[in-house]
């Protein structure tokens, strides 16, 4: 974000981090490429190459998709499997019983698009579900079980991209997770600590005891983990598409096991469930296109609203102080809006035009005071919840220059954790990022705008921010998990591209977050920022929060230049994730 936040050697760490000696999840972190499809570059975070470049957090998942470029897949495909693959590899983060966003460059047309395959609340969804009998907000509901499930998503969004915008059909893309699921897999660290930190809810539901406690017993490292439940509802997917999920024996089984255990699911909300191909945001910053999400997510229209209050500025010839100071403050105004208007594009009017013009934000800009920070409490007030933590994102660039930048999500870790009935998927939590309740707090002590109310076959709205940064010579792709500090990640990652940086040195870089409420600065741990400039933000009139690490982050960087494609895995150790999840 800026020069002393941005450890010159970041990506230099991360490459000289020896393989044999870092803990078995770093092993498991990595970016990987291949050369003619025959060379993988593994155990480090970063890898180059000049044919197609995967970045995910997953090593398995990651060699899922170059399986499917091998088979003739391009980029949306090997998406495709990485997707499926973590279904099954790293169902803590998402999964088929999720959803996701994404944005696709098809390289023949020059098209970008964006597929939006987010959960949605069930016909039935009623607030004193998320009501204890006194009347304040019953967490419980809105975390665990299925009533804090929405209707997937991910199974319509991965068919529907496969048909319009794949090369090989869906069955093919999804062959490396049915096998991962069929013939086991090594959990990774992260996938045994979440089981571990999710036990007393998991034992709650017998389908997910039987899962994640094989045996009954926790998995333990080394342990071989299968999935056949997952695998056969796969091929049921591949078998029919769509169908093989939202209608037939999986549905009615989704639906029985969901009902069962106090949810309200018909087989109507499945059958009436559609992955939606909509408009990306587009702007121009610094002589780059950004093309990020649209809502349902709030963070393209965040993230356009914090570049074009920066866009005139001359962040480089300011001090640090100061530049740290116009970056919160793009983040402060660009949650107050995003707290306030946006929800679900087909239940909300949006003042879009408005929050994406370059005048609004000449006028959010002239509220910025020149040495002194901005009170939240000052500006009108609209708060909101911070959505869930637990998320995943890939970046994908094939041989052709197709792009897929996406990010999946069964929100927090392992989602409701209830898994349904004989059908292998864990479904989401993902009711929780409605404000569920009207006028009371959510788990963040926060309380949500009546656009992103629950109403039955609405979208819920996400942070999830996939994005392309596309220049003349350079371009990235990029993404994270995190909940709202998705948002900042990737504004952060953005600047750090548009600065000369490559995929590493994004990756690693410390990380500065505001979200308008609570109204505090949130400072990675380890971050290089003197002192001194941290005296002055203070005596600027900043909360410093100087925060455990956060996200996840993949990047793909293309230099058009040389051709050169290189991956990049976020450096950081899934235990600071951990952390960040403990703060529910
Ligand atoms: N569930 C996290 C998000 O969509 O933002």
């Amino acid at each position: 974000m800026t020069a002393r936040n941005t450890p010159h050697d970041g990506a230099e760490t991360a490459r000289r981090l020896p393989a044999s000696g870092a803990p078995r999840w770093r092993r498991t972190l990595l970016a990987l490429v291949i050369g003619s499809f025959g060379v993988l570059a593994q155990a480090q975070d970063t890898a180059a190459t000049k044919t197609a470049a995967i970045a995910s957090a997953n090593a398995l998942a990651t060699e899922a998709g170059f399986e499917v470029l091998s088979r003739g897949g391009n980029a949306v495909d090997a998406a495709i499997a990485v997707g499926t693959a973590l279904s099954v590899v790293q169902p803590e983060g998402s999964g088929m019983g999720g959803g996701f966003l994404a944005v696709i460059h098809d390289a023949a047309t020059g098209k970008n698009t964006f597929i939006d395959a987010r959960e949605m609340a069930p016909q039935a969804v009623s607030e004193k579900d998320y009501l204890k009998a006194d009347g304040t907000p019953n967490r419980d509901t809105s975390l665990n079980g299925p009533l804090a499930a929405g209707i997937p998503g991910m199974p319509a969004g991965l068919a529907y991209m496969a048909g319009k915008y794949g090369k090989l059909p869906l069955a093919e893309s999804l062959r490396p997770a049915i096998r991962l699921a069929e013939q086991g897999f090594r959990p990774s660290g992260a996938l045994l600590r979440s089981i571990e930190h999710k036990a007393d809810v998991l034992r709650r539901y017998p389908a997910s005891a039987a899962k994640f406690f094989p045996g009954g017993k926790a998995p333990q490292a080394g342990d071989l983990f299968r999935d056949p439940d997952q695998a056969r509802t796969l091929k049921a997917l591949a078998e029919k598409g769509a169908d093989g999920f939202y209608k037939g024996a999986v549905a009615k089984e989704l639906v029985k096991s969901v009902r069962a255990a106090g949810g309200t699911w018909t087989l109507a909300d499945l059958a009436a469930y559609r992955a939606k191909e909509r408009q990306p945001i587009v702007l121009d910053y610094a002589g780059y296109k950004v093309i990020t999400a649209p809502p349902p997510s709030s963070g393209g229209v965040a993230v356009a609203e914090m570049l074009n209050i920066l866009a005139p500025l001359d962040l480089k010839s300011m001090d640090e102080a100061h530049r740290i100071h116009y970056l919160v403050e793009a983040m402060r105004r660009a949650f107050r809006d995003h707290n306030e208007y946006l929800g679900d594009p087909d239940f909300v009017k949006m003042p879009l035009d408005m929050l994406l013009s370059p005048y609004y934000a000449d006028g959010l800009r002239q509220s910025i005071l020149p040495d002194q920070a901005t009170k939240s409490a000052w500006l009108p007030s609209v708060q909101a919840k911070a959505p869930g933590m637990h998320t995943t994102h890939y970046s994908v660039i094939d041989k052709d220059g197709n792009m897929v930048s996406m990010t999946a999500t069964v929100n927090t870790t392992l989602g409701s954790s209830f898994v349904a009935g004989r059908t292998g998927i864990l479904l989401n939590n993902e009711m929780d990022d409605f404000a569920l309740v009207s006028g009371q707090p959510n788990a963040f002590g926060l309380i949500g705008g009546s656009a992103n109310a629950p109403v039955g076959g609405k979208r819920m709205l996400s942070s999830m921010t996939p994005s392309f940064v596309i220049g003349k010579d350079r371009l990235a792709v990029i993404g994270s998990p995190g909940g709202s500090t998705i948002i900042t990640q990737v504004f952060g990652a953005i600047l750090a591209f548009i600065d000369g940086k490559d995929a590493g040195q994004i990756t690693a870089q410390k990380r500065i977050h505001h979200q308008f409420l609570p109204d505090r600065v949130d400072i990675e741990k380890g971050s290089d920022i003197p002192a001194d400039v941290l005296a002055k933000l203070k005596a600027m009139g900043y909360e410093i929060n100087d925060r455990e690490s956060w996200g996840n982050m993949n990047v793909v960087v293309w230099d058009k230049v040389t051709n050169v494609k290189t991956a990049a895995s976020d450096p950081r150790n899934p235990d600071g994730l951990g952390k960040v999840e403990a703060m529910h």
